[in-house]
């Protein structure tokens, strides 16, 4: 493993000659937006219980308090901008051929940013999906006036669309992720703790399918001593540097499709 330390010419060079590069995100991306992370001093799991508020069986027994939950999380999410580490990775995206971005976050904030069309693996906390017909749709009301909502076709109980405890990740979403981290020559790993399987395997399987892996963590984690290289520090300082200096070397290579990296207006207000 290369030392925490800095961005060196190595990782630069490494990163440029990929030809397929994937990104994977956690919370820690969006936590400069002012959104909490789940187990980091502030997150989440530290003051709710995820078996109360994140699980098919706490929707049976109490739809209306995960609704007030997720309503007071869209709310959080409403009124935060994606940060630089989300401009970073929409601009390196639109420099690259061969490029996919997976998130484990519901928050929106890479689509906002200007990431065309992001893995969202755990749902999206601005869909509400029918609990009788199972068709999915935009909710974006917030905050929202009736709780817990109901399908406006046929008056069943909506449920947000993303996934809960104990649910298997959508199907589509996980191919497309396991195939980009099959088949990418490079990955970048930013602000996950890397323990919520089957998200946190994805490095691991691009790694031993022969991709060089770096994580950009403000703290090490568990696939830190697997990878190749490991930059501490905040996202939102060390990707917009990383970018720059990846892009300054392959002599600023205009966008694939300019202007595509700029942030488009905010959707999920
Ligand atoms: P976690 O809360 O488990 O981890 C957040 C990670 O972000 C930690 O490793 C922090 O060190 C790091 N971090 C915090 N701030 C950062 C910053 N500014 N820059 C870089 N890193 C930073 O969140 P996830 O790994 O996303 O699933 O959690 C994975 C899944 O567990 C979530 O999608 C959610 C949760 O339960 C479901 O709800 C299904």
């Amino acid at each position: 493993m290369e030392p925490a330390a800095g961005i060196t010419e190595r990782l630069l060079e490494r990163l440029s000659r990929a030809r397929r590069l994937v990104v994977l995100t956690g919370s820690g991306v969006s936590h400069e937006s002012g959104v909490p992370t789940f187990r980091g001093r502030d997150g989440l799991w530290k003051k709710y219980r995820a078996e109360e508020l994140a699980t098919r069986q706490a929707f049976e027994f109490d739809p209306e308090l995960v609704w007030r939950w997720y309503d007071y999380r869209r709310q959080l999410i409403a009124e935060a901008a994606p940060n630089p580490a989300h401009e970073a990775i929409a601009r390196l995206e639109s420099h690259r051929e061969h490029f996919d971005l997976v998130t484990q976050n519901v928050d929106g904030l890479h689509s906002r940013a200007g990431s065309r069309s992001p893995i969202e693996l755990h749902g999206n906390i601005w869909r509400a999906r029918c609990t009788r017909e199972g068709l999915t749709k935009e909710l974006k009301e917030n905050p929202l006036r009736d709780i817990p909502p109901r399908c406006h076709k046929c008056g069943a109980l909506l449920r947000p669309d993303v996934v809960w405890f104990g649910e298997p990740l959508p199907p589509s979403a996980y191919e497309r992720a396991d195939t980009a981290a099959r088949t990418c020559d490079a990955m970048l790993v930013v602000g996950t703790s890397a323990m919520v399987r089957p998200a946190a395997s994805l490095p691991l399987i691009a790694k031993h399918n022969g991709a060089y892996v770096v994580e950009i963590n403000v703290s090490l984690t568990p696939i830190s001593v697997l990878i190749d290289a490991s930059l501490v520090g905040r996202a939102g300082e060390i990707l917009p540097e990383l970018v720059d200096r990846l892009l300054d070397r392959e002599g600023g290579r205009k966008p694939l499709i300019p202007g595509s990296s700029e942030k488009t207006e905010s959707p999920s207000r």
